[in-house]
């Protein structure tokens, strides 16, 4: 854990633990051996605006004659610069509801409220359009194209975006620059680390500057040094970019920089 740069624990909520208590007890117990006042993260939580809210959703699938409920009525929200953790074991269902947060998908059931939009009931040209201007995605493969430099791969986003022409180069240096890839600009993802090729992903994600960035297990493939840089870089984004971000992951080390953890439990958030 030493490469973390640690946010404030009484900043962080947890949320349902079902059968580990440990990260509740230990926030509890930090909090009081520090004897910490509510941080600025925390007065945040509670201040700032929605970005996302999560009602009543349920989603099924057809498989083999029968519906296959996956999701079983999921409750949450996503505030402004809050870095939001979906956890649970494999098959739980995260990457189910991080595609429906996207507008990727449909609920079954239920409401998904994106800046006050109720995008539930959007066409997929709509949901399309949104996605591209106003969330971002990145994946635990990295997702880049293979022939294009890092340059190229950031650039290729404000194309998406229909970000005016003129706008590409400093924003494209702007972002490489966040992510700490100054000197890698102009490298192929080959020629790159994982974790380097994680960080132009984020670079990618972000340089259409949405408001809520969606991450799918990003450090999954990450040794736990690049693992704990990626997660640093998010929290700079936060901060610099005004940007939230709403990511699943496995990893119980990596739960301490979130603002916010749900636990799920066969597609459902847990009551502890
Ligand atoms: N399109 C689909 N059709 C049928 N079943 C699906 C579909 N998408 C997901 N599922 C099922 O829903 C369940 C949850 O899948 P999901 O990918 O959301 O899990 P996860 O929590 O992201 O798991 P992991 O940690 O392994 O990525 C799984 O049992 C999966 O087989
Ligand atoms: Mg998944």
């Amino acid at each position: 854990m030493a490469w973390f740069r640690r946010r404030g624990k009484a900043a962080q909520t947890v949320e349902h633990i079902a059968d580990d208590q440990t990260s509740v007890e230990e926030a509890e117990d930090t909090a009081v051996a520090d004897n910490i006042q509510p941080s600025t993260d925390s007065v945040k939580a509670v201040s700032s605006k929605p970005v996302l809210l999560v009602k009543g959703v349920e989603r099924s699938f057809p498989v083999g004659g029968q519906q296959l409920h996956v999701l079983k009525g999921i409750h949450m929200e996503l505030r402004e610069q809050q870095l939001v953790m979906l956890r649970g074991r494999s098959g739980s269902g995260k990457t189910t509801l991080l595609n429906l947060i996207g507008g990727l998908d449909l609920p079954t059931k239920g409401e998904i409220v994106f800046r006050d939009r109720p995008i539930h009931t959007w066409s997929d040209d709509r949901r399309t359009h949104i996605r591209r201007k106003e969330i971002g995605f990145i994946f635990q493969s990295f997702a880049l194209m293979p022939l294009l430099s890092a340059w190229e791969n950031v650039e290729l986003s404000l194309r998406m975006a229909d970000v005016p022409r003129s706008q590409w180069k400093e924003r494209v240096q702007q972002c490489l620059e966040l992510v700490g890839l100054g000197k890698r600009m102009h490298h192929r993802p080959y020629e790159m680390s994982g974790g380097e090729q994680q960080r132009v992903a984020i670079a990618k994600a972000i340089a259409h500057r949405p408001s809520l960035i969606l991450a799918d297990e990003p450090t999954a493939e990450l040794d736990s040094q690049m693992g704990a840089q990626v997660m640093n870089v998010f929290q700079d984004i936060i901060q610099k970019e005004q940007m939230t971000i709403c990511m699943t992951t496995h990893d119980p080390t990596i739960l301490e920089v979130a603002d916010h953890v749900y636990e799920m439990v066969d597609g459902k958030f847990i009551a502890g």
